[in-house]
């Protein structure tokens, strides 16, 4: 990466954290299909269908697996967390702004959550996890970062921990009903808030087989599927980890 490139990408991530700063409180209407999130009985009802498979896959994947140190990487307002926090000893809850934290911390109110105002992409695990968990944060990723993401990802791990993975699949509901559809190759999209504020943020759409092997390049061995129409989901262990 060139000196210009680097310094708009840079630009794009400062964008991204502006961003979730301001849409804090107006976040959970994507979850939950309120207001400009809200697509009509038959799109909704299919996304409350996916949502519940993912969350079905997560509180299994932790009932099973029991990790017991978790790392959240940008938590946001703890549609996560708050299945992360009783399912594990202690979580570390990762994010950029302090408006989620502060909804997050809230929601959640567990003692066993320490959370951590960081930039992803300067942070430096000072601990090992069983667990690294990001829902909704590897599509912020841009391509030429993803490698070092997933080496701080490698040495957040204890020897037996492994990534879990949810994310965006391409839909064309998926988004705002002002929101411009996205390209899906684009690696950027076009958001927007109520008030109409606008801000561009990176957005990759991973699909199951070529994150899989874009994953067993950065050193990951990945089993990742799709819901019948709005996500991805699945765990990712370090290459030659035994456990
Ligand atoms: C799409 S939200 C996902 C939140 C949450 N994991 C969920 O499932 O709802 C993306 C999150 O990434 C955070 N974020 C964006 N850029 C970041 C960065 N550079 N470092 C840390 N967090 C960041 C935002 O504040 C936001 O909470």
């Amino acid at each position: 990466m060139n000196n210009d490139t680097s310094t708009q990408e840079r630009a794009l991530l400062d964008q991204q954290i502006a961003y979730y700063r301001a849409r804090a409180p107006e976040y959970d209407a994507w979850w939950f299909r309120t207001g400009r999130f809200d697509r009509g009985e038959a799109n909704n009802a299919a996304w409350h269908r996916d949502t519940a498979a993912v969350e079905r896959a997560v509180d299994t994947m932790l009932d099973t697996r029991r990790p017991s140190h978790v790392l959240e990487i940008a938590c946001g307002t703890g549609l996560f967390t708050r299945r992360l926090a009783p399912r594990a000893a202690r979580v570390t809850a990762v994010d950029a702004a302090p408006e989620v934290l502060a909804i997050n911390r809230d929601r959640v109110a567990a003692a066993n959550v320490d959370y951590v105002q960081a930039d992803v992409f300067a942070f430096e695990p000072a601990s090992r996890y069983d667990l690294v968990f990001m829902s909704f944060w590897l599509s912020h990723v841009p391509h030429p970062r993803f490698d070092a993401f997933f080496a701080m990802v490698r040495r957040a791990l204890a020897p037996c921990g492994f990534a879990y993975i949810v994310d965006s699949a391409h839909d064309p509901t998926s988004h705002a009903v002002n929101h411009p559809t996205p390209d899906r190759d684009a690696g950027i999209v076009t958001r927007l808030l109520d008030d109409g504020r606008t801000f561009n943020i990176v957005k990759v759409f991973w699909e199951p087989p070529t994150l899989g092997v874009r994953l067993q390049a950065a050193g990951f061995d990945a089993r990742i599927a799709a819901t019948a129409r709005y996500f991805i989901y699945g765990e990712a262990r370090p290459l030659g980890a035994t456990g």
